[in-house]
């Protein structure tokens, strides 16, 4: 009875069916993975993302969010960037915090994975980071704005003053 079974069109089908989605479910995770980069440069709340044959990454999320590796990072609805092995070059949407200050990382960069080390071209300086931060899809909270959240920042300081 099994054997007649595994011997049918209908489970050559389902069988055809499952490997069809299993290789369509894979992640931009994966993605990253597969181009020398840690899975946990995006979060784990990315909803889509287009990856074109240029090298042109689009990743959609459900909404702008904050996260923190070293510092803290936030990531706009929309990130795009020139993904290639091992770099996601002229990247937009995603900005980190650096002493009170928030500045758009432009370029992500895996030279040597043995050094362990992944640097992050914010503008006005380079900053190598460990690879160990970037290991795990981070969770990412919704946040309102950015905008909104700088001015919460000013009125913190204009209150110590
Ligand atoms: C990204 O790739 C596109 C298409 O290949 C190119 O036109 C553009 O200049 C690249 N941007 C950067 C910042 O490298």
């Amino acid at each position: 009875m099994a054997i007649a079974f595994f011997n049918t069109p209908f489970f050559t089908l389902l069988l055809f069916f499952s490997l069809l989605s299993l290789s369509l479910s894979s992640s931009i995770h994966d993605l990253l993975k597969s181009k020398g980069l840690p899975a946990g440069l995006l979060p784990s709340e990315v909803k889509s993302f287009t990856f074109y044959e240029n090298g042109r990454l689009e990743v959609f999320l459900n909404a702008p969010c904050l996260t923190k590796y070293e510092n803290r990072v936030y990531f706009e609805r929309v990130v795009t960037a020139n993904l290639t092995y091992g770099s996601l070059i002229g990247v937009e949407g995603l900005q980190q915090e650096e002493l009170f200050v928030w500045l758009p990382v432009k370029d992500i960069i895996v030279d040597d994975p043995s050094s362990g080390l992944i640097l992050f071209d914010i503008g006005l300086a380079h900053k190598q980071l460990s690879l160990s931060l970037f290991e795990d899809p981070p969770h990412c909270k919704p946040e309102g704005g950015l905008r909104n959240h700088v001015r919460k920042e000013k009125g913190f300081f204009e209150a110590l003053r």
